[in-house]
């Protein structure tokens, strides 16, 4: 069989032609300047003033009223999870088309994650039209929660994941999980500046956490943050994020089993030198996007990701869809490319195909298990 994608690998490597990573961080504003002031004055762990002007920064550019730093973008889900009461036995509906930390982080609640399908657009997000539709058929509403018919659960919360930075439709989700007595969760991990009907995505629900690994759109070497509009969802988050310490002094109370998950200084520093360049990075993921959507435009067998009329993406990973592929040309497509030193990377393994979680409740999973088939993730750096 002749490769049917030898006109998108060739532009690729016109475009490329030495050693391009898929999403590097670009360390160029006050990281260092920060760093240093942190080794200088010793405020290098879970204290400091970094840490609260981070969260500062998150609270001004996501407009929520309340953000907690995090060690990590998974620390910031299991900490949300547990401050909007996800409790043992419970069922949290979520995408099987997302990174796996989304779905771990509701097994460490002791909660069981069930999976819905994504819908068939660009934004690889949770398909309210279906969801809908499969909560009419297994749910009862019990003194407004919502139950499920087969396993007697309730069905606590919705996580929705705004998929390499683009938003999934919220409002439609909101009101479903209004009808249905569920609460709204968003996993922006991939999503710090896209906008959802110009208000900011992680702002729309319950609460919402964004990730600063490594590859995200902004990074402090590790870290997450949880925002939330409820003051009570933040205290608590606060609270069980730091060891569940009663505040005092000197003494050593704690009032239940908390997680040592605070943000360190360090992290906040270089964390806080990246936000501040973040309008920047937008424009230059902006561009980078449009120079793809040149660069592909006479290709008609593979689909750029775009933008829906309800979202402004952050861009933050390019994504093409290869029409008529399958697990093996996927995997052909994958091997010539990075072959060329050109990294690119399918989608992830669908969550309900792992060894872990293939026993979970699921609706019909059609679009997830085709779309991981043909998702293809292109050098996203900013700086290219
Ligand atoms: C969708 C999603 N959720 C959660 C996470 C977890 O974030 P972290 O790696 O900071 O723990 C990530 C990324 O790493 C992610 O992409």
């Amino acid at each position: 069989m002749i490769f049917p994608y030898a006109d998108f690998v060739s532009v690729l490597e016109k475009r490329f032609p030495q050693r391009v990573g898929l999403c590097e961080p670009e360390l160029k504003g006050n990281e260092l300047k920060y760093l240093t002031e942190c080794i200088e004055t010793g405020w290098v762990s879970t204290a400091g003033k970094f840490v609260t002007a981070f969260e500062d920064k998150i609270k001004e550019i996501s407009g929520a009223k309340y953000a907690i730093a995090t060690s990590t973008g998974t620390s910031a889900l299991h900490t949300l999870y547990l401050s909007a009461g996800i409790e043992p036995g419970d069922e949290v509906l979520t995408q099987s088309f997302t990174f796996i930390a989304t779905v771990n982080a509701i097994s460490y609640c002791n909660a069981t994650p069930h999976f819905v399908d994504i819908a068939d657009n660009s934004t690889l997000t949770v398909d309210p039209i279906k969801l809908k539709k499969y909560l009419t058929e297994i749910c009862l509403l019990k003194n407004n929660q919502c139950i499920n018919k087969k396993t007697g659960n309730p069905i606590k919360a919705l996580v929705v994941m705004h998929t390499f930075g683009k938003s999934t439709q919220l409002k439609e989700c909101k009101n479903i999980c209004d009808e249905f007595g569920i609460l709204l969760i968003e996993d922006a991990a991939e999503a710090l500046g896209t906008k959802y009907l110009g208000q900011h995505v992680g702002t729309y629900g319950a609460g919402g956490v964004f990730s600063f690994n490594g590859n995200k759109i902004t990074t402090c070497g590790a870290g997450g943050v949880v925002v939330t509009n409820d003051q009570k969802l933040a205290e608590t988050a606060r609270h069980i994020s730091t060891t569940a310490k009663k505040p005092h002094p000197y003494l050593y109370n704690h009032d239940q089993v908390g997680y040592n998950y605070r943000m360190a200084n360090i992290n906040a520093a270089v964390g806080l030198a990246q936000l501040e360049q973040l309008p920047e990075i937008l424009n230059k993921k902006r561009k980078l996007f449009q120079s793809y959507k040149n660069l592909f435009s006479d290709i008609n067998n593979i689909s750029l990701l775009g933008d829906q009329e309800w979202s402004t993406a952050n861009h933050w990973l390019n994504a093409v869809e290869l029409q008529d592929c399958n697990h093996e040309l996927l995997l052909e497509t994958l091997k010539i490319i990075n072959d060329k030193s050109i990294s690119v990377r399918p989608a992830w393994t669908p969550i309900h195909q792992l060894d872990p979680y293939s026993h979970c409740p699921q609706s019909n999973l059609d679009v997830t298990s085709h779309k991981a088939n043909c998702i293809i993730n292109l050098p996203s750096s900013s700086f290219i």
